[in-house]
């Protein structure tokens, strides 16, 4: 069983986030809850490429891990050697560490800025998860990130995204109709605040790429391959693997 080492020390340099994070998270637990973003289905996609495609002792760097709620069954019984998760919010990190208690290898929750994160230390990252939050990120900055994220990582090491992905010729507009349309529809155990809340979150900070620019961003960083392993019922998110 594993003791979650805690780094709480660095500073949090996205406060907005931050203030994000801690006011929505009742609302983001009933997403989880109900599984209305299909982080189930998208984790078990995640679970399937480590059993199948990874097949060794592998370490996981999973950026804006939130509770870790979602990834633990994705790692649970795999040969997961080492998990490090950051996140900004240090509540959510409490959580975390409560969610991955019974992984069987080192744990490390630090809160920091996800962006920061990769290193090539140690000799660099295997597994590099990041699951519905770089979409927060400009365009720009994420194209840095990923730069970041490729070199950072090991031989053999591979970055996985599940994020709001957008269909080619969509604008953010006409995604963020979709995405009300299919809430309000949906979405049936939010009460109308809540909905309402969340519907503002997204459409104050959500950036989604198209599926093309998702793929363009990955060349553009350095990826040679570019796979889209998952797109989601409601086709609002897209799950990609980029390979060096
Ligand atoms: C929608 S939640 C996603 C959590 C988890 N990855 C999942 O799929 O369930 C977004 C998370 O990103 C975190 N976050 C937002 N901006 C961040 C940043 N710049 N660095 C680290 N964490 C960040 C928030 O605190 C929150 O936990």
């Amino acid at each position: 069983m594993a003791q979650a080492v805690l780094d709480t020390a660095q500073t949090v340099v996205d406060a907005e986030a931050l203030e994000i994070f801690q006011s929505q998270w009742d609302i983001y637990r009933k997403f989880l809850k109900h599984d209305y973003l299909s982080n189930r289905e998208a984790c078990a996609v995640l679970r399937q490429f480590l059993d199948v495609d990874v097949a060794r002792p592998f370490r996981i760097l999973d950026l804006a891990c939130g509770d870790a709620s979602g990834i633990i069954g994705a790692l649970h019984k795999t040969d997961v050697a080492e998990y490090r998760g950051v996140d900004l919010s240090a509540p959510a990190l409490a959580l975390a560490a409560e969610s991955l208690a019974n992984l069987d290898c080192p744990v490390t929750l630090v809160e920091a800025d996800f962006t920061k994160a990769p290193s090539k230390d140690k000799g660099g990252e295997d597994i590099v998860w990041i699951s519905l939050s770089l979409h927060h990120l400009a365009t720009d900055d994420k194209r840095k990130f990923m730069r970041d994220v490729r070199a950072s990582l090991a031989p053999g090491g591979a970055l996985l995204i599940y994020e709001p992905t957008r269909r080619d010729g969509e604008d953010r507009d006409a995604y963020l109709e979709r995405f009300e349309d299919i809430g309000r529809a949906n979405w049936t155990e939010l009460s109308p605040a809540e909905f309402s809340e969340a519907l503002k979150h997204v459409r104050a900070c959500d950036l989604p790429e198209t599926v093309s620019d998702w793929r363009r961003l990955g060349s553009e960083s350095g990826f040679a391959a570019i796979q889209e392993l998952y797109r989601s019922p409601t086709d609002l998110f897209r799950l990609f693997l980029y390979r060096p």
